[in-house]
């Protein structure tokens, strides 16, 4: 497994337990080295190799795409090069920033996402996703790409993390009210990503909590389930000057995943009152604040 000091990888290396596993984190194995990706591969001889690791950092992306580029696309595909010559399986990780613009829509009803829809990214991480994952399907048909949104662990700087420290320090947190999409916590992604491992179902999945929410909607149940009274007011992201462009739309549709007979995940509102509660971040039903006084630092 690489990326296995990322968020999502420490917890998916908890959801592999039952399996002999070898986590890689970043300073084990550089995913964008292919010399060391074939060697890494060959002394291992895995059956599956579970690729969590990415530049992740949207607006580092956009100022360095040719670093973007070694990592995101060419890591996936040194590592789909390495399972070829194997004969092993290939999960790599991507991201609803393969599209952006309006939400599509059935009739006059928006709609996530689809595996099927054509990708359309707007910023430098999405264009190095998608050509990533593009990069995965000509070159190992024994592949499982795994589209999902908005992560957040308990073990990494992500928007929870980040509303939680802002909202302790800043007496009103202005939020983008124009930014909707599905919260997905890591440990049910990660529950996810190990049915699809094991599935054989090989193709392009999106796997998200349920729902969706507005980013500014979102930090509101956070204080609101954390206790934590604070003004959360809603801005627009145009208003905000980021490097990168962000999907206005950031929906992926789970039709197919459930239709092939994968499983629901739970809501996003349900895995979030989970990762208060791994946190420390749940006030005690008996009153009081809760357990963790500093959470991790900010996305
Ligand atoms: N975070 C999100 O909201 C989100 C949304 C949709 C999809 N995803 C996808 O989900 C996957 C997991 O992301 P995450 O949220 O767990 O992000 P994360 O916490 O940033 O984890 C990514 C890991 O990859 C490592 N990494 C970076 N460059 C590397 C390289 N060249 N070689 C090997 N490892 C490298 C990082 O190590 P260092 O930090 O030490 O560099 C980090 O431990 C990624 O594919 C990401 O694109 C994430």
């Amino acid at each position: 497994m690489t990326g296995a000091g990322g968020q999502l990888g420490l917890d998916l290396l908890e959801a592999f337990t039952d399996h002999d596993v070898v986590g890689m984190a970043h300073a084990d194995l550089d995913v964008s080295d292919e010399a060391a990706v074939a060697d890494a591969v060959a002394f291992h001889t895995p059956q599956l190799v579970v690729n969590a690791a990415a530049w992740t950092d949207v607006d580092g992306c956009e100022e360095d795409p040719a670093r973007a580029h070694r990592v995101n696309a060419l890591g996936p595909w040194w590592l789909a090069r390495a399972c070829a010559r194997l004969d092993a399986t290939l999960v790599t990780v991507s991201t609803e920033h393969v599209f952006s613009g309006p939400a599509p829509t059935d009739g006059d009803t928006p709609r996530g996402w689809t595996e099927f829809d054509p990708v359309s990214p707007a910023n430098v991480y999405g264009r190095t996703k998608a050509a990533g994952e593009q990069l995965v399907r000509q070159t190992l048909p024994r592949h499982h790409i795994v589209r999902t949104s908005w992560v957040t662990g308990a073990r990494g700087n992500n928007f929870v993390t980040a509303i939680l420290r802002a909202a302790r320090e800043r007496d009103h947190l202005d939020v983008v009210a124009d930014e909707v999409g599905s919260p997905t916590a890591t440990r049910d992604l990660a529950t996810a990503i190990r049915e699809v491992a094991v599935s054989g179902r090989y193709g392009t999945w999106h796997r998200t909590n349920d729902g969706y929410v507005s980013r500014v909607d979102q930090a509101r149940a956070i204080v609101e389930l954390a206790g934590i009274d604070v003004e959360v007011r809603p801005i627009s992201g145009a208003t905000l000057t980021r490097p990168a462009a962000r999907p206005g739309w950031s929906v992926l549709d789970a039709t197919h995943a459930t239709a092939a007979g994968l499983m629901s995940l739970p809501h996003w509102r349900d895995g979030l009152v989970r990762l208060l509660e791994e946190l420390g971040e749940l006030p005690s039903p008996g009153g009081g604040a809760g357990g963790a006084a500093t959470p991790p630092g900010s996305a």
